[in-house]
């Protein structure tokens, strides 16, 4: 595996792999765990060769998150994806990305709306800046992304349609189902905030997660099977719910109730210090 953090060389090395066929992307913020394993190997299935950035994206953290406590160790996540067949390790520096003078902001309406978009104001901005950079820099044939950041995938997805992008193309760019720890918890590199005690309450989420979808689907009324879903998630040891809400599945619309249309429940909350998300489809 090849770890490269300048431009030229990324360029060079891109060109070369792409002479033996499709280029699959997988970006990520480093902190690897089996999630993000779960997508190299689907990248690994549908192209040639595997590309994996890591780059904890300054653009997408607001004042007062975690960018300077988000987990940073690139010679573990560098010794995995070499275990895994990964042929391009793409780690650029703040600098390299971000150059001094860099002004140019992507943002993009309508599903960025809400949701973390909503409680994290900029945050999808800084993502689809990012991600477009990426884009050019590697120019896969195909780029894989984990569902756990549902809404993240329909904002990169809407900025390839809306850019025209190529490479990749929006319809080459996947979702891969969430990976979950044996309790349901999501995976996810924050999980490594939680205390032991907070880890043994984060599960409340997906079992409550899994009794509203199933209370929906028996017929029970969105706003009040969403209420209950909050009302568990307290008592169960979180200290606030950012949202938890039923949406279209790929336009992100709000529902009130089911339609005949595919559905999603998704949800943030604070447990201590700690912000999770997590999705689940309904029907
Ligand atoms: O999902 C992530 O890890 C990040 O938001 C991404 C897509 C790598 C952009 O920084």
């Amino acid at each position: 595996m090849q770890t490269i953090n300048r431009i030229d060389p990324l360029r060079s090395a891109v060109s070369a792999l792409r002479l033996d066929g499709p280029l699959a992307l997988v970006p990520t913020m480093g902190a690897l765990h089996e999630g993000h394993l779960s997508l190299v190997r689907e990248a690994k299935r549908l192209a040639a060769h595997v590309a994996v950035s890591i780059f904890v994206n300054p653009l997408q953290f607001g004042a007062g998150e975690d960018l300077d406590a988000y987990p940073r160790q690139l010679a573990r996540d560098a010794a995995m994806l070499e275990r895994e067949g990964v042929a391009l390790l793409w780690a650029p520096s703040v600098e390299v990305m971000y150059p001094s003078g860099f002004a140019t902001n992507i943002s993009v309406s309508g599903v960025s709306e809400g949701l973390c978009g909503g409680s994290r104001p900029g945050h999808f901005d800084g993502v689809a800046t990012v991600v477009s950079k990426l884009f050019h820099q590697v120019q896969p044939d195909i780029a894989l992304f984990g569902e756990k950041d549902w809404q993240q995938l329909a904002v990169i997805r809407r900025m390839a349609r809306d850019l025209d992008l190529t490479q990749p193309h929006a319809d080459a760019i996947f979702g891969v189902p969430i990976m979950r720890e044996a309790d349901g918890l999501a995976m996810s590199s924050r999980n490594a905030y939680l205390t032991s005690d907070e880890r043994i309450q984060a599960v409340t989420l997906a079992i409550a997660m899994r009794a509203t979808v199933a209370e929906i689907l028996g017929g029970g009324e969105v706003a009040v099977a969403l209420e209950k879903l909050r009302e568990a998630l307290l008592a169960g040891g979180f200290r606030s719910v950012d949202y938890a809400e039923l949406r279209e599945a790929n336009s992100l619309v709000a529902l009130d109730e089911l339609g005949t249309s595919s559905a999603r429940l998704l949800v943030a909350a604070h447990i201590g210090r700690t912000r999770l998300i997590d999705n689940i489809a309904v029907g």
